[in-house]
């Protein structure tokens, strides 16, 4: 954007430029990472930031080509720019000798770049229609997964015979503490549960079972004794589940293992509209990337099928790690104000009835209206995309 057509407070800035690496990912994730780089620059154009976005090939189709998921030097490009977001990856019939899927990222990454907090927000937007009877505004949680150990760093390490197989879960006192200070952190930025307004950790464990379980509850204690000022909460596992369906609104921040947080977090998407709704943050200490929480969805790659949601969602976390709070704040509203008037209507198989396209348009004009009523650029990008000229 240049600083002559800007808002008076943009022009009045020196123009800053926002480096994003994309990974397109596997089947829908070129199509998702498009829509999401349409509405990023969007937003960006209109708070003065110009986007800058490079691509890194990785997942499944580069493991197919090269037999490793990510290419040479591709930690180092990630953790160069100022975010990542990422696509889904994944291709089935992409296997390994030992039958699990080949050119996954989640290892890869996660440990590659110690991202050890999974940041999945878990929300009800106005005009979703969802698998229950909550209304909208009281679902509103934030479900922080450990990401760096747990049961999935057995990932592809497990062991197996003809007859048997086991992977371990290693829980390790410095890995919980630190994601549960980061999730009590979350807590203290935000406004408490939908029910009751009471800033809330809840630890999900199944600690009367394993003592994996109990040291990683130990530590939560403990750091739980730090925040007074923060209500510290229990769930067994099996009990969570069974909450988050009945009483979500008593939710704020939920912390837990990697494998309990990978499958109550698609739980918690069920409430919600499905996966398609579901924005996520992998964060650590010096990198961070964003994705959403769903597959690659291949069979409806290329068809116009698949809901961008999740992607743009992420897009708005990554805008607001990065500092771009108001453009991040543009791009959430963008996608509320969209769904809010109704004519977003997501089918059951999680397709938006008028596909991926129309929901990234309908976002973008809203987009296009806020800067139209803060005073700024009239001819905002609508449906044509503007970050095209700047892909390299
Ligand atoms: C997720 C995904 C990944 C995970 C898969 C694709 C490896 O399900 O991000 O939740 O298990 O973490
Ligand atoms: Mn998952």
């Amino acid at each position: 954007m240049n600083a002559t057509d800007a808002e008076p407070s943009a022009a009045a800035a020196p123009s800053r430029t926002l480096t994003v690496t994309i990974i397109p990912g596997d089947g829908i994730g070129p199509e998702l990472t498009r829509s999401a780089v349409r509405v990023m620059d969007a937003a960006c154009a209109m708070t003065g930031l110009d986007l800058d976005v490079t691509e890194e090939r990785a997942g499944a189709g580069v493991y197919r080509e090269t037999g490793a998921a990510l290419l040479p030097g591709a930690l180092d490009r990630l953790r160069a720019g100022d975010g990542v977001l990422k696509g889904p990856v994944g291709l089935p019939e992409v296997r390994r000798p030992d039958g699990t899927e080949g050119g996954l990222l989640g290892g890869l990454l996660r440990n590659g770049l110690d991202t050890f907090a999974n940041v999945r927000p878990v929300r009800l937007l106005p005009g979703v229609r969802a698998a229950t009877t909550a209304g909208a505004g009281s679902i509103d949680y934030v479900i922080v997964r450990e990401n760096t150990e747990g049961l999935y760093l057995s990932r592809g390490a497990g062991v197996r015979t003809h007859h048997a197989a086991a992977d371990q879960m290693l829980i390790t006192r410095a890995g919980t503490e630190r994601v549960v200070r980061f999730a009590f952190e979350q807590a203290l930025r935000r406004s408490g549960a939908p029910r009751d307004g009471v800033r809330r950790v809840t630890c999900v464990d199944k600690s009367n079972v394993l003592r994996s379980f109990a040291l990683f509850r130990e530590v939560f204690d403990e750091v739980a004794a730090e925040h007074p000022d923060v209500e510290a909460d229990h769930y067994y596992a099996d009990a969570a589940a069974h909450a988050l369906v009945t009483e979500p609104d008593r939710f704020d921040v939920l912390v837990m293992e990697n494998f309990l947080g990978d499958v109550l977090s698609d739980l918690g998407a069920g409430t919600v509209g499905g996966l398609g709704m579901c924005p996520s943050g992998n964060i650590g200490t010096d990198a961070a990337y964003f994705e959403p929480i769903h597959g690659s969805a291949p069979l409806i790659a290329g068809r116009n099928l698949a809901n961008p949601t999740s992607q743009i969602l992420s897009a708005a976390m990554l805008l607001r790690h990065c500092g771009q709070a108001e453009a991040a704040r543009l791009v959430e509203s963008a996608v509320e104000g969209a769904f809010a008037e109704g004519h977003i209507t997501i089918l059951p198989t999680g397709s938006p009835a008028a596909g991926t396209e129309a929901v990234t348009d309908v976002v973008l004009e809203h987009l296009a209206s806020a800067a139209r009523a803060r005073g700024g650029t009239p001819d905002m990008p609508t449906t044509e995309p503007t970050t095209e000229r700047k892909r390299r």
